[in-house]
């Protein structure tokens, strides 16, 4: 199957250009001005940028977590990346306690197996490291492409590890060439601060953000990052919300310590005035719960200048959808009961596009490196995914910068009854998807089938220095 891209804006982290693209198949083979090769399939992409497929490094399909289950499987969460402009999401697989790892990854491939729109690779999630399970970690390293790992400060009797364990794990995966992604909270001292809230009556959604001080997650921020030099490793720390906390990355990288972050849409687009919103009985800022919560908008100017100095290198999503009507209802009574989290995979890219390029906050080339380029090189998938190159997958994104487009959840693909960008307009949107040189969304409808995805495996991760992704704008 031969497919030519013809008269496309060529954008990539680094480059800015016209010119055609040919896919020979999954690869894309040769990129010239003005190619007259023969092609099965010919797309105009006149007017429009010809990007990399977007990563998103952080999702939860399929996950169980709060006493419910996360909305969106692996085949509605990928159909709805792809709408989206997204062709590789990293999943998190999970290791409940005392279980074997190997046995948690089978668990997530077999929930992910046959179902996906895109490609999809998985983190583990790790609740339990005693020495007698390194050896999982290492054959996860090594044999099954899963270079990455998720250690949890918060949610102490469910996720929390204690840092020992971290230590451990730090230690250890740096070692094999693998990485700890960390979820920095002190979680013990906010519990403290929600179970006094609980006993005083304050039981409103608004009280899971009040609850959870900025000072917690910079404490989490600043141990994850002592832990990780101590451990002679890098850190990657997810779902940075605040500027308490980038402080401390900053503060890091500027000693040249390997300190990596990420942060979301949600920190960037909302504040904690969402959570405050008393409609729907009082209860209507429940859609907006998630960890770390919304904060005061002031930090976003914060979080977009980080951005722009690479103190955060990536944006993902942390999409992890749960139902207004029955599933955010489980804390109706007691916001700790809310199952934490939000949609978002659908919608990165345009929010990333409208709210970065369109409002002049970054250029073009540094919002495909933070929505695509940079997760790729940190977790091992670059120079396969990430960028347009010849012998790079062709995951290639036809993306309209000019078209405008409503977000709501009347025309959403995501398995979740409510949008946290409600009527928003944003400018930006993908028109045509193809993944791995398959057209999987053709004028914004889906044209492909569960099962079009494939699973990942990884290289192992190589970040002691800090340069990854440096690249001023
Ligand atoms: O609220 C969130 N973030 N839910 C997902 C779990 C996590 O900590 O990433
Ligand atoms: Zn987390
Ligand atoms: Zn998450």
């Amino acid at each position: 199957m031969r497919t030519l891209i013809k008269n496309g804006r060529i954008v990539t982290a680094v480059d800015d250009y016209h010119a055609d693209i040919l896919i020979e198949d999954e690869t894309i083979t040769v990129i010239g001005q003005r190619l007259e090769m023969e092609a099965d399939k010919i797309i105009d992409a006149k007017g429009k940028l010809v990007i990399p497929g977007g990563i998103d490094a952080h999702t939860h399909m399929d996950m169980p977590f709060g006493g419910t289950t996360s909305a969106d499987d692996f085949r509605t969460g990928t159909l709805a990346a792809a709408h989206g402009g997204t062709t590789t999401i990293i999943d998190f697989a999970i290791q409940n306690k005392g279980q074997s790892i190997i046995g948690a990854l089978d668990t997530w491939h077999e929930k992910a197996a046959g179902k996906t729109a895109i490609d999809y690779a998985f983190h583990m999630i790790v609740t339990d490291l005693p020495h007698e399970r390194l050896k999982e970690v290492k054959r996860l390293i090594h044999d099954e492409g899963v270079t990455s790992f998720k250690m949890f400060m918060a949610y102490p009797g469910v996720l929390l590890v204690d840092d020992a364990t971290i230590f451990r794990g730090m230690s250890f995966a740096g070692e094999e060439g693998g990485l700890i992604c960390m979820h920095a909270e002190n979680g013990v001292v906010i519990n403290e601060i929600v179970q006094r809230a609980l006993q005083e009556g304050r039981t409103a959604p608004k009280f899971h953000a009040l609850t959870r001080p900025t000072k917690a997650e910079a404490e989490g921020v600043n141990r994850a990052i002592a832990l990780a030099e101590m451990a002679e490793t890098a850190v990657y720390i997810v779902h940075l919300s605040c500027y308490d906390a980038l402080k401390k990355v900053k503060e890091a990288r500027d000693e040249g310590i390997p300190a990596f972050a990420e942060t979301c849409p949600q920190y960037l687009f909302l504040d904690y005035s969402y959570n405050a919103q008393e409609g729907s009985e009082g209860f209507e800022g429940a859609k907006y719960v998630m960890t770390p919560p919304l904060r005061e908008k002031w930090n976003q100017d914060q979080l977009w200048t980080g951005i722009r100095m690479n103190d955060l290198q990536v944006i993902s999503t942390d999409h992890c959808p749960f139902c207004f009507k029955e599933q955010k209802e489980l804390g109706k009574n007691d916001f700790s009961k809310i199952p934490n989290g939000g949609p978002g995979v659908e919608t990165r890219m345009s929010l990333i596009y409208n709210g970065g390029v369109a409002a002049g906050r970054i250029s073009v080339n540094r919002f495909v490196e933070i929505t695509s380029t940079a997760p790729a090189k940190i977790f091992g998938l670059f120079p396969r995914k990430g960028t347009i190159a010849v012998g790079s997958d062709a995951d290639v994104v036809i993306f309209d910068p000019d078209k405008k487009m409503t977000i709501s959840a009347k025309t959403h693909h995501m398995n979740v009854d409510y949008n946290c960008y409600e009527g928003m307009q944003v400018q930006g949107v993908p028109v045509t998807v193809l993944s791995r040189g398959k057209v999987v969304v053709e004028n914004e409808k889906y044209v492909g089938k569960a099962g079009d995805g494939k699973f990942l495996k990884r290289s192992q991760i190589q970040l002691k220095h800090k340069e990854v992704a440096a690249v001023a704008h």
